[in-house]
């Protein structure tokens, strides 16, 4: 049995549709899902596992708010770090494999060509701290485990990058988009998909460690922003193209500082799995597919 920790959010909802045809999942959540389960309760997290007995953890549960993650120092890393060192340690026990999400902000995004797997990291923010932290403490806790880095993730629902374009675009005349920060958007339906791929990969407990796992091809929020804009004016989702104007990271300040350049190498994903990820514009392409079919009452 798989245990999918986080399923209400943009990945864990995609695992949820993707992951059963490998067997039974049990969706755990704070609410709304087969099982409750509060990673903040750091307590809870071994007798709920001990009462489901899963074979597999898939953890997508995060504490995911950057910026807000700078005064939330104690949450992040209960959330982010100390939660998964317990999954780690009732993993080890218990002879399970956890398969875990981290991302390109672990990196410092001084880089110039694509990080590889066992590059250094330097995290920028509290929340990248935290999520290292988490990768860190997971492998000391002698699982079997998956550490799937993956970056810049959207989906057709919860809060993400795409939809706040899709809906800013459709009110303002014109937008502002940092272009000096590049990264590889990634659907969660592509990571869905690839982790799926991974788990039912034959002898895979050969094949167990840290791997970047996001689609290939990268760009700036600007020209992500950009591309979103042009195919939901192309679909008939929005009514003209809002023009996006480039601007620097200086111009608009965050609480949170990001990696400059924060590309991920998926060389070892296709060496190791075989898995070739789909570029970013095919992974948009196919989420807007859905958005227009979900907004037009197609199934
Ligand atoms: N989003 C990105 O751009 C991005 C980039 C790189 C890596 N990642 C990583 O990818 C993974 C999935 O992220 P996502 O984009 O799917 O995030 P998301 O949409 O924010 O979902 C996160 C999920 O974690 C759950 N969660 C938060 N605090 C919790 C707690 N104390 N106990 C139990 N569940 C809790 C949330 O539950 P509720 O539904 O109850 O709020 C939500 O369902 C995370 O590990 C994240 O760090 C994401």
């Amino acid at each position: 049995m798989i245990l999918l920790t986080g399923s209400n959010g943009q990945v864990g909802f995609e695992l949820a549709r993707r992951l059963p045809t490998l067997g039974p999942v049990l969706c755990a959540a704070r609410a709304g899902a087969d099982i409750a389960l509060d990673l903040a309760d750091l307590n809870t997290i071994e007798p709920v596992l001990d009462r489901a007995r899963p074979q597999v953890i898939v953890n997508a549960a995060a504490y995911t708010a950057v910026d807000a993650a700078e005064d939330n120092v104690e949450m992040a890393d209960r959330v982010n770090h100390r939660a998964v060192a317990s999954i780690g340690a009732w993993a080890a026990r218990n002879h399970a494999l956890v398969v875990h999400y981290s991302t390109d902000y672990v990196f410092a995004g001084d880089g110039t060509s694509p990080y590889c797997e066992d590059q250094p990291i330097a995290p920028q923010s509290v929340y990248g701290r935290s999520k290292a932290d988490g990768e860190i403490a997971l492998r000391a806790s002698g699982a079997a485990h998956l550490i799937l880095r993956t970056a810049w993730v959207y989906a057709p629902r919860g809060k993400n990058f795409l939809l706040t374009m899709l809906r800013v675009a459709a009110e303002r005349e014109r937008l502002r988009v940092v272009d000096d920060q590049i990264g590889c958007p990634t659907s969660a339906t592509t990571l869905a998909d690839m982790t799926y791929r991974m788990l039912a990969s034959p002898a895979l407990r050969d094949k167990l460690g840290t791997y970047h796992v996001v689609s290939t091809g990268s760009t700036s929020w600007c020209g992500f922003a950009r591309a979103i804009i042009q195919r939901a004016q192309q679909r008939g989702m929005l009514s003209r193209e809002t023009p996006v104007d480039a601007i620097t990271t200086g111009e608009y300040p965050a609480k949170a500082r990001r990696p400059a350049y924060s590309v991920l190498s998926t060389a070892k994903l296709t060496r190791v799995f075989g898995i070739v990820p789909p570029s970013w514009q095919t992974g948009l392409d196919a989420t807007m597919q859905q958005l227009q079919a979900s907004c037009c009452g197609e199934r």
